[in-house]
């Protein structure tokens, strides 16, 4: 039974016993009355609360949500890139309701065709566009896959230390906090013995080591290779020729770390280092795979060919959860990692594989890496022109829909953190006005300085809609600076 303290909302929910609700007649209910029960039986622990006021919304549709009063919010974030097909998209939603008719579940430890199905797409993908043989393990979020790939890592390497990379986000489970930079979510939780060793990423808009791309000959990767020039680094025993690292897990594109782009060439020689090394190489593409980037995985823009790659979030088009890992058949042949290896209750369930499915023959069906490149590319040059309008924008850059837009002071370089926040709370107000409509714009704010707009639109966009994007964020950055 939940105790509100609010009369009026007692009142409207006709209680019978003073101060007590047995049942919430949600159609009484306005949203600020929600708010007060949220801020009462809600935990504060996941990420609503970082909005000012926590924000309802009732329908979506392709690239828009819709608030309670029926305005539109362009949506340029997509649910973290987890809604690549366009929200409310009959390709998916059709065949997941016929599952939901047919065999809606069925525990893990049975078959189901379209877990069979889904599994061999996606290794014939790899197989295809990365030239590598492996198989496909089910999880059921983005870290749970990334827990699954350390535990192969360890029973691969007998390694528990990894390499990551600052800026680097991986979840916040416990095994996935311990590879994700951020010490702020490991601060509260104890001590996590098997913490990574955190390297710089090349984000060259901001050298760590104050360098220019133009002239740095990859200056960072090489700084990566000298801790195994001798032994006295504490990481490489030449002797033995033995690392302390089990693996590298890695973005392509850094994600939550604003997406960074790497310089051309940057992760064919951090390859060359790990292989020479025996360190594994883990593609954590929970958020640049399924074309957000062009490429079914981020890593195929790369002349390299990871061990190990990590899936989720877009998979099942933010549907069902599913997430999984391919590796390669050396370290996941069933004689290396047999029958209970790792598992979860939920795992290729059967509504997240018929999901799963339906999205790869959509990516099938149609040229998505033409039309990602070729979108990509215009809404690249839109925000090329509107850097040119206000110097608050340090720098833009992308790669095919995964677009970044940094928000600065007006000495277009010194981070602008309030600036950023101002445009993410703007646009969540849905007071914009343009074409004579009111319209919100959904936006993410990312990177080290908090101050990166991280872009990823569906994938369905249109080109009318790109430019309305532009529309609107150049109202949004006027009203905010
Ligand atoms: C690159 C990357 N890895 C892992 C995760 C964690 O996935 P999940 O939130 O589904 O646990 C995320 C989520 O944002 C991510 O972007």
């Amino acid at each position: 039974m939940v105790n509100v303290n609010s009369a009026s909302i007692r009142a409207k929910l006709k209680d019978s016993k003073q101060g007590s609700i047995n049942s919430l007649n949600l159609e009484n209910l306005s949203e600020e009355d929600l708010l007060k029960i949220e801020n009462e039986v809600c935990s504060y622990g996941d990420t609503v609360h970082y909005a000012e006021k926590p924000k309802f919304f009732k329908t979506c549709k392709d690239s828009y949500l819709y608030d309670t009063n029926d305005t539109p919010y362009l949506d340029l974030q997509m649910w973290y890139s987890a809604v690549n097909l366009g929200y409310n998209n009959k390709a998916i939603n059709e065949p997941l309701k016929q599952q939901i008719d047919t065999l809606p579940q069925l525990a893990c430890q049975y078959l189901h065709k379209e877990k069979v199905s889904l599994a061999y797409m996606l290794a014939k993908g790899v197989e295809r566009n990365l030239g590598t043989k492996g198989r496909i393990h089910f999880n059921v979020g983005g870290a749970q896959a990334v827990e699954d790939a350390l535990k192969l890592v360890r029973k691969s390497t007998g390694k528990s230390r990894m390499l990551a990379y600052e800026g680097g986000y991986h979840g916040r489970t416990l095994g996935a906090s311990a590879i994700t930079s951020s010490y702020r979510y490991r601060e509260n939780y104890g001590e996590f013995g098997d913490r990574a060793e955190f390297l710089p990423y090349p984000y060259c808009f901001r050298c760590p080591y104050g360098k220019k791309v133009e002239t740095c000959e990859l200056y960072c990767v090489k700084q990566i290779e000298r801790k195994f020039e001798h032994e006295y680094t504490g990481a490489w025993n030449p002797k033995s020729k033995k690392s302390e690292f089990g693996a590298f897990f890695f973005e392509v594109i850094q994600g939550t770390g604003g997406y960074v782009i790497p310089p051309r060439g940057y992760f064919e020689y951090l390859a060359k280092i790990c292989r020479e090394h025996s360190i594994l190489l883990v593609d954590d593409e929970i958020q640049m795979g399924f074309f957000r980037t062009g490429k079914l995985f981020a890593v195929e823009h790369e002349n390299i060919k990871p061990d190990i790659i990590v899936f989720g979030k877009a998979l099942t088009n933010g549907l069902n959860p599913l997430s999984g890992i391919w590796a390669k058949e050396e370290f996941i042949s069933p004689d290396k990692f047999g029958p209970g290896s790792t598992h979860s209750t939920f795992s290729s369930n059967s509504l997240g594989t018929a999901a799963g499915l339906a999205v790869m023959k959509e990516f099938e069906a149609h040229d998505y890496e033409s039309m990602v490149m070729e979108k990509g590319r215009y809404f690249l040059t839109r925000l090329k022109d509107l850097q040119k309008r206000h110097k608050q924008i340090g720098d833009v850059d992308g790669l095919g829909l995964a677009l970044r837009m940094e928000m600065c002071q007006s000495d277009s370089f010194t981070p602008d953190r309030q600036l950023a926040d101002k445009m993410f709370q703007l646009g969540l107000e849905g007071n914009l006005q343009t074409n004579g409509k009111k319209m919100g714009l959904i936006l993410d704010i990312g990177g080290y300085y908090k101050n990166v707009v991280t872009l990823a639109p569906s994938l369905n966009i249109t080109y009318q809609e790109i430019d309305l994007a532009i529309d609107l964020l150049d109202i949004l950055i006027t009203k905010s600076k």
